[in-house]
């Protein structure tokens, strides 16, 4: 019995300290970068979640701005990608963790997060995606993005670094985040501009965005 309750409460504890720096960064400047985040556990079904999608050719080449004007621009961002799927247990268990963290944030910084969607995201050698922000025009619903890393060993010299950018001065250059396995990094969408550099190799990660629920008389958005 005392076995069982143990792990998850050990789990538990670990994600709750992670989730309670994040907060105190986003309320100083915006964005967190956090190694180590992904348990190993989770990392590993993750990748292997990561690595079947690929052998199905599940993930498609990303486009840009919203779905009706979904254009594929290669000269942005190089990435394929794919979206969580409830149905799947791996992706279901790390959606759990981010709910953990969207309470978290509602808890602590009132930002009124209404629900997360993410998508496995791949750069292939080559892949980029320039300096943009995350909210999408026409619609203020993307509040907080995260991304979560998972490449083992990743060395300077292998590109793909996430490159973070001053939320009041947008050439300021505040981190260079390595995509490192198990690293997360958080920030405000809107907030703080980013870009990922060509990557020398493979790059594997799961991007996604807690939204606010900008339904209105006219649009329901999220469609509830
Ligand atoms: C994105 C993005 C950053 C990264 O998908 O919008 O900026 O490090 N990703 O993969
Ligand atoms: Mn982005």
């Amino acid at each position: 019995m005392t076995n069982d309750v143990t792990i998850p409460t050990v789990l538990h504890n670990a994600a709750a300290i992670f989730h309670a720096r994040i907060v105190e960064d986003l309320f100083e400047k915006g964005w967190s970068v956090q190694p180590d985040y992904l348990g190993i556990g989770l990392a590993a079904v993750l990748k292997m979640r990561m690595t079947e999608l690929e052998e199905a050719a599940a993930l498609t080449p990303a486009g840009i701005g919203r779905e009706n004007d979904n254009r594929i621009a290669k000269d942005i961002r190089r990435d394929s990608t794919f979206w969580l799927d409830p149905a799947n247990s791996t992706d279901r268990e790390y959606t759990e963790l981010m709910e953990d963290l969207r309470l978290t944030l509602n808890r602590h910084l009132f930002l009124g997060l209404f629900e997360y969607e993410a998508h496995y995201a791949l750069y292939p050698a080559g892949g980029f995606y320039k300096k943009h922000i995350d909210a999408l025009k026409g619609g203020k619903n993307r509040i907080v993005s995260t991304v979560c890393y998972l490449n083992e060993d990743w060395q300077e010299k292998d590109g793909g670094m996430l490159t973070l950018f001053d939320r009041n001065d947008h050439s300021r250059v505040v981190n260079i985040v390595l995509p490192e396995e198990g690293s997360i990094a958080v920030f405000l969408s809107e907030d703080i501009p980013h870009e990922v550099t060509p990557a020398n190799r493979v790059r594997r990660s799961i991007a996604g965005w807690f939204r606010c629920n900008t339904s209105s008389a006219e649009r329901a958005n999220p469609l509830i």
